[in-house]
């Protein structure tokens, strides 16, 4: 208890920590962070949803917003930052870097002032946390004539490979070499060149439109990627002054502009087409009818049409509303995930959800990435019958799930479970979700509104099934 009055730290008899001595300093290791409780999500399933639903902006929009700002001498305001721990973390990255940032979670905006950049390093710590912090590379080389800027390794959802940045940045004329577990980019010109990429990768487009804003003379990416983040980093570049045209097809002209041209500007970040897409999700599991509000439906069709195809209802109430209804039993269907306008990849998860509810056999094929079933033994574990073979998941339609404990191993993987459980009978519980918080904005408190049984909580977990961190020290 002495040690509790010296850290300010409230510490019972029931969180659990551990100590070494060290030199006149006593280490206290405290399970999971300061207390030692894990939080959860806790489901009480089997509740019809009904009421309306307020999207968030799209997390994989604004994050590369973030980076582009960095090519910005001057202020730049982003409004419909959705608050989310993966956009702190890029914003403690540009901090790092020597922007001055201003994050309003109230307001939804940050500010960014990028006038001084005096660091041209993202540290592994950043990378390691979130893959999209590598986004800075192309920012940077463009900005400063030089990164470095830690690789990213393989993930939960696949090998995820960087070889079509590195080859973007080589072609424009950077010199790029490995050491240390770094990519390190230096080029004091970069030139446009034609630039074709192997399969439409969405952060290699990104880093690449980057990386040439300043480039002398005209880049082409040829089978660039097309979703609509590509096209909102492509309208925030040109609103400060960069000349992108092509964005949204499969290849984007980019003429280079002068350095230190660009002005500051204000710009709302696009609605977040998954988080919709999870929420339709979530209405087509449980039954009951939401209105889903503040979305461009025209970056759902591909889904709207296979949501519709099981036989969920969808109306227009305004351009940016919808109305989405279930209430007869769903069919089984067969998609393949594919780069957008294709089935997202993204949605895969809690799209699979469903269809472990619909009637007949349905069949997933995931194409993008080698590791994206996580979900499928855990909701197996919720009564879901699903056969995986290599990158398909066999569904056969059951007449119930039941709650479970389960654990989320990704984001989206999270997200499945969280449709999973609000549709199921009885109570579940779902861990790790430090995962979910990385993408969906007030999760609970969105779906509460909806008339789900749903709260976080924490609880105190064994010492056995918890990693050890967070050192704090105590001088004697
Ligand atoms: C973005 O990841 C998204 N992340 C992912 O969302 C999304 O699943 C993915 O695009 C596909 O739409 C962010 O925007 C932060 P890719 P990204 O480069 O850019 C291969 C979520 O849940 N590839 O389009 O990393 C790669 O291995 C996340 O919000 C190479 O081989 O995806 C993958 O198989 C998860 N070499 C495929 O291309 C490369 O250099 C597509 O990846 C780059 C990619």
């Amino acid at each position: 208890m002495i040690f509790a009055r010296f850290l300010s730290i409230n510490i019972t008899p029931l969180n659990l920590f551990t100590y070494t001595f060290l030199d006149n300093k006593i280490m206290l290791y405290f399970i999971n962070g300061v207390t030692g409780l894990q939080k959860r999500i806790v489901i009480e399933g089997g509740k019809e949803l009904y009421g309306e639903v307020s999207i968030s902006g799209a997390k994989n929009a604004v994050l590369k917003l973030i980076a582009a700002a960095l090519l910005v001498k001057d202020v730049c305001t982003i409004h419909n930052v959705p608050d989310l721990s993966d956009v702190e973390t890029m914003v403690d990255l540009i901090n790092c870097l020597g922007a001055k940032t201003k994050y309003n979670k109230t307001t939804q905006t940050i500010e960014i002032d990028a006038t001084d950049i005096n660091n041209c390093t993202a540290d592994y710590a950043y990378v390691s946390k979130m893959r999209a912090s590598f986004n800075v590379l192309g920012a940077l080389l463009s900005r400063c004539g030089e990164a470095k800027v830690a690789l990213p390794g393989g993930c939960a959802i696949g090998e995820r490979r960087v070889d079509f940045h590195i080859k973007g940045m080589q072609l424009l004329g950077a010199e790029v070499n490995i050491e240390n577990g770094y990519v390190i980019a230096k080029s004091s010109h970069l030139e446009g060149a034609d630039i074709s990429l192997a399969t439409p990768s969405v952060g290699a487009t990104e880093n690449i439109m980057l990386a040439s804003i300043f480039a002398q003379g005209v880049t082409r990416i040829q089978n660039a990627a097309q979703e609509p983040e590509i096209v909102d980093l492509a309208n925030f570049l040109n609103m400060t002054g960069a000349d992108i045209s092509g964005a949204g097809t499969s290849e984007i002209v980019i003429n280079g502009v002068e350095k230190g041209s660009l002005k500051g500007i204000e710009y709302s970040t696009i609605p977040d087409r998954i988080e919709a897409a999870s929420y339709i999700c979530a209405v087509c599991a449980t039954g009951g009818e939401i209105i889903v509000k503040d979305i461009i439906p025209a970056h759902l069709t591909f889904f709207i049409n296979k949501m519709q195809e099981i036989g969920v209802s969808f109306s227009v109430i305004n351009p940016y509303t919808i109305k989405v209804t279930k209430n007869a039993k769903l069919k089984s269907a067969d998609l393949v995930t594919q780069p957008y306008p294709g089935f997202h990849t993204d949605m895969q998860a809690p799209v699979m959800s469903v269809l472990a509810l619909a009637d007949g056999i349905s069949i997933i094929t995931e194409s993008l990435f080698e590791n994206r079933f996580m979900q499928v033994p855990e909701l197996r574990r919720m009564g879901a019958d699903i056969q995986q073979e290599n990158s398909r998941a066999i569904i056969k339609g059951v007449e119930f799930l039941t709650g479970a404990e389960v654990k989320a191993s990704d984001l989206r993987a999270g997200a499945s479970l969280v449709i999973a459980a609000l549709a199921a009978q009885g109570t579940s519980s779902i861990s790790n979700i430090h995962h979910i918080d990385r993408g969906y904005e007030k999760l609970e408190e969105k779906f509460s509104l909806l008339g789900a049984n749903i709260k976080r909580v924490e609880i105190n977990e064994n010492l056995s099934d918890n990693q050890v961190v967070n050192p704090k020290v105590m001088i004697l």
